[in-house]
């Protein structure tokens, strides 16, 4: 038993997609989430430049005494999280290896798609992975660099972003069965999406899906929380506006919660 908190990085309210299903799933652990919403994207940037950034995020969670670390951005746990988890003595989880595997198991026809950000789909890992687990599978992967943005400015219930996501997903439409999607800001999009790719095409939210990895590491490693029922001091940080990070991060996780803001 561990009554630490679980810590959570993302480049900004991305990954509060997988907090509300751990929410949902794990009610009784405690969280301590980081969003980078100052620097995000992170899509766009160097390898290298991703790779700085994240150690700061880690690093920032590693402060807090937290008994397990989730890359709840598939971008850096396409640049950096082998490197972190070889250096650190917590488990450290990623969202890519979750998405691939659920995948390959909802596939009817072996036609995968992947959406995530640019530095996500030139790393070729989802690719990599579903391949090297199911080599039969086809994968097309299609940079979205429009929807973070969109995301991270509160803007998914607009006209402007119907119109983005239309137009971004055309080439893929009627080209597979399944879509993952490969960046954790993308379930904010999802009926979008789902309009889109029409309801036959089934959508793989890869943090949703790591969820499940995390329950099966707490139990292996024996660090569930023991304290069930008490009241949880869950703390979200942002790098930037707390305000804009909990106007979304409230009607996202349907509670309301409390942000400070910290430098990196
Ligand atoms: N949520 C991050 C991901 O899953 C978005 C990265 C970005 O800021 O571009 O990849």
């Amino acid at each position: 038993m561990d009554n630490r908190p679980i810590g959570f990085l993302d480049s900004g309210v991305g990954g509060l997609t997988v907090v509300r299903e751990l929410m949902r799933q794990l009610p009784h652990e405690e969280i301590i989430y980081i969003g980078d919403s100052a620097r995000a994207p992170y899509g766009p940037r160097p390898a290298e430049q991703i790779k700085a950034y994240t150690w700061e995020l880690v690093n920032f969670l590693l402060t807090k005494d937290v008994k397990m670390i989730v890359f709840a951005c598939n971008t850096a746990t396409a640049v950096a999280w082998e490197e972190v988890k070889e250096k650190l003595d917590i488990p450290v989880l990623g969202v890519i290896l979750p998405g691939s595997s659920a995948a390959i198991k909802s596939t009817v026809g072996g036609e995968i798609g992947v959406i995530a950000t640019p530095m996500t789909i030139e790393s070729d890992i989802y690719k990599e992975k579903i391949n090297r687990l199911a080599p039969e599978m086809r994968v097309q992967s299609l940079a979205c660099p429009k929807f973070v943005p969109i995301v991270e400015s509160n803007e998914t219930q607009t006209s402007l972003a119907k119109k983005i996501v239309y137009e971004t997903l055309a080439p893929l439409v009627g080209k597979v069965d399944t879509l993952i999607l490969g960046c954790t800001h993308y379930p904010l999009l999802r009926s979008i999406i789902q309009n889109v790719m029409g309801p036959q095409v089934k959508l793989i939210d890869s943090g949703a899906e790591c969820v499940r990895d995390i329950s099966v590491l707490l139990n292996y490693f024996e660090i569930n929380r023991s304290r069930q029922g008490d009241v949880l001091n869950h703390q979200f940080y942002t790098t930037a506006s707390p305000l804009a990070f909990k106007e979304i991060a409230e009607a996202w996780l349907g509670r309301d919660i409390r942000v400070e803001h910290v430098e990196l």
